[in-house]
C-alpha cells in the first residue's frame, strides 16, 4: 500500500512538476510563460475555467507555474531588492491559488489567477528596454483568445510588447466610448454609461509606459493631449487628463538624467519628493518617481540607500496599486525593517506599516486588529528594538 502511494506521488512529480535548476532568469521565464499562456484562455472565460473537463489540465498548469517559480528561487537576478518582493508575493500567491483550485474554490482561484498578471507586471515594468527581443516572438497568443481589447492589451503589456499594447489600449478606449454612445441612444439618456473601468485603466497604462517604464514625459504628454481630444471621452476623465497634462508639463521642463550615485538619488528626492511622499497624490508624479527608483535599485542592487528606497517604494505602491489579494507595499516595508533594522529608515517603515495595518482594520466599530496581525507587528517591533 505504502509503495503504491509512493509510486503515485512520484508519478505526479515527474509528469506535473519537475524539479530543476534554471541556468538563468530567461530560462525560468520561458517555462513560466508556457504554463501561463496555457492558462490564459481559462482565466478569461469563467465557463471554461469551471468546466469539470478542464480540471486536470488547469491543475497541471497551475502546478507547473508555481513550481517554475519555486525552481527560480536561487537566481541572482530574482534576489535583487527590486525583484525579490514581487517574487515573494507571486510565489505565495500561486501556492494559495493552486490550493484553492485543488479544494474546488474555483471562482476564488480564477480571480487570483487573473490578479497574477499584475505581479508579473510589477517586475517587468522594472526591466530596462531592450533586455529581451524574444518577448516579441513569444506573443503567439492571438486577439481571439481574449474577450476584449483591454484584456489583450494587458497581455501584451505583461510581455512588454509596449507598442502593440498601446495600440490595443487606444482601441479599447474608442470601442468603449462607442458602446456608451450606443447605450445612450437606446436608453434615450445623455448620461448612461456602462459601469466599467477599462477606459480609465487603459489611460493609466498608456501613461505608465511613458513615465515609469520609459521616462519620456514628452511622449506621455502627446498621448494625454490626444486622448483629451477624443470625442466622447467621459468628463471625469477629461478632468483627470487635464491634471496629468499639468504634471507632465512640469516634468518635461525638468532636465533629469538617470542617477549615477546615491548623491544623485538624494538630490532628486530632496528636490522633487520633498519630505513626506504621502503628500504627493499625483498619479503621474508617483509613476515617474517609482520608475527612477526602480532603475536605480536595479542598477545598484547593493546600494546603502536601499532602506530609504524601500520606504518610498512602499509608500508609492500603497497609493498606486490596490489589490484585494496582495500588497507589495507591505513587503517593501517589511524588507526595510527586517533587513535594515539599524537604519533610521527602518523606524519610518515600521510606522508606515503599522499605519497601514491599523487603517485596514479600522471601521465604525473602532480598530479591530486580528491576532496574527498583532503578532506580526510585535515581531517587527522586536526586530527594531533588538537592533538598538
Ligand atoms: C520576480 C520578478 C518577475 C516576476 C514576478 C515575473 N517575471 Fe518574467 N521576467 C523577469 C526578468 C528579470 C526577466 C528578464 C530575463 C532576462 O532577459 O534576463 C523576465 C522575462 C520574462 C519573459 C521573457 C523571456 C525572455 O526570453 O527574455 C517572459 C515571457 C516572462 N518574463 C514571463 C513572465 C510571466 C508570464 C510572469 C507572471 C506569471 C512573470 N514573467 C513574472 C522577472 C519576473
Amino acid at each position: 500500500m505504502t509503495k503504491h502511494i509512493l509510486t503515485l506521488c512520484c508519478l505526479i512529480l515527474t509528469t506535473g512538476a519537475i524539479a530543476k535548476d534554471y541556468k538563468n532568469t530567461k530560462e525560468a521565464m520561458n517555462e513560466i510563460f508556457k504554463a501561463f499562456v496555457d492558462l490564459v484562455p481559462y482565466a478569461g472565460n469563467e465557463m471554461k475555467f469551471k468546466d469539470p473537463k478542464s480540471e486536470e489540465y488547469i491543475k497541471d498548469r497551475l502546478l507547473k507555474l508555481k513550481t517554475a517559480f519555486q525552481n527560480a528561487k536561487h537566481l541572482k537576478k530574482i534576489n535583487t531588492p527590486g525583484f525579490s518582493p514581487s517574487y515573494e508575493t507571486i510565489s505565495q500567491h500561486l501556492d494559495q491559488t493552486y490550493e484553492g483550485f485543488s479544494m474546488s474554490q474555483k471562482s476564488f482561484a480564477r480571480n487570483r489567477l487573473k490578479a497574477t498578471a499584475e505581479m508579473c507586471i510589477s517586475c517587468h515594468t522594472q526591466l530596462p528596454k531592450g533586455t529581451s527581443n524574444t518577448f516579441r516572438s513569444l506573443s503567439k497568443v492571438s486577439r481571439s483568445t481574449f474577450d476584449n481589447d483591454y484584456e489583450y492589451a494587458d497581455y501584451l503589456f505583461l510581455i512588454r510588447n509596449y507598442t502593440q499594447a498601446a495600440q490595443y489600449y487606444r482601441q479599447e478606449i474608442l470601442g468603449r466610448i462607442k458602446k456608451n454612445t450606443e447605450l445612450r441612444k437606446i436608453q434615450k439618456s445623455n448620461t448612461a454609461v456602462f459601469i466599467d473601468f477599462t477606459i480609465e485603466k487603459s489611460l493609466e497604462r498608456l501613461v505608465t509606459i511613458y513615465t515609469k517604464v520609459f521616462y519620456k514625459p514628452e511622449k506621455a504628454l502627446k498621448e494625454v493631449l490626444a486622448q483629451k481630444s477624443v470625442e466622447g471621452m467621459p468628463r471625469n476623465l477629461v478632468k483627470k487628463l487635464d491634471d496629468w497634462k499639468e504634471d507632465l508639463e512640469k516634468w518635461e521642463k525638468r532636465k533629469i538624467s538617470e542617477f549615477k550615485s546615491e548623491k544623485d538619488l538624494n538630490k532628486f528626492l530632496s528636490q522633487y519628493v520633498e519630505g513626506e511622499i504621502n503628500q504627493i497624490s499625483s498619479h503621474v508624479d508617483l509613476l515617474v518617481i517609482s520608475g527612477f527608483l526602480y532603475r536605480f535599485l536595479n542598477k545598484y542592487p547593493n546600494t546603502p540607500a536601499e532602506p530609504k528606497v524601500l520606504l518610498f517604494l512602499g509608500s508609492i505602491d500603497e497609493v498606486l496599486n490596490h489589490s484585494y489579494f496582495y500588497s507589495l507595499s507591505e513587503i517593501y516595508l517589511k524588507r526595510c525593517i527586517t533587513r535594515f533594522p539599524k537604519s533610521s529608515y527602518a523606524k519610518k517603515c515600521f510606522q508606515k506599516y503599522k499605519d497601514q495595518v491599523e487603517f485596514g482594520y479600522t471601521g465604525t466599530a473602532g480598530t479591530n486588529i486580528p491576532d496574527e496581525e498583532q503578532a506580526e507587528l510585535a515581531r517587527l517591533k522586536k526586530i527594531l528594538n533588538n537592533a538598538k
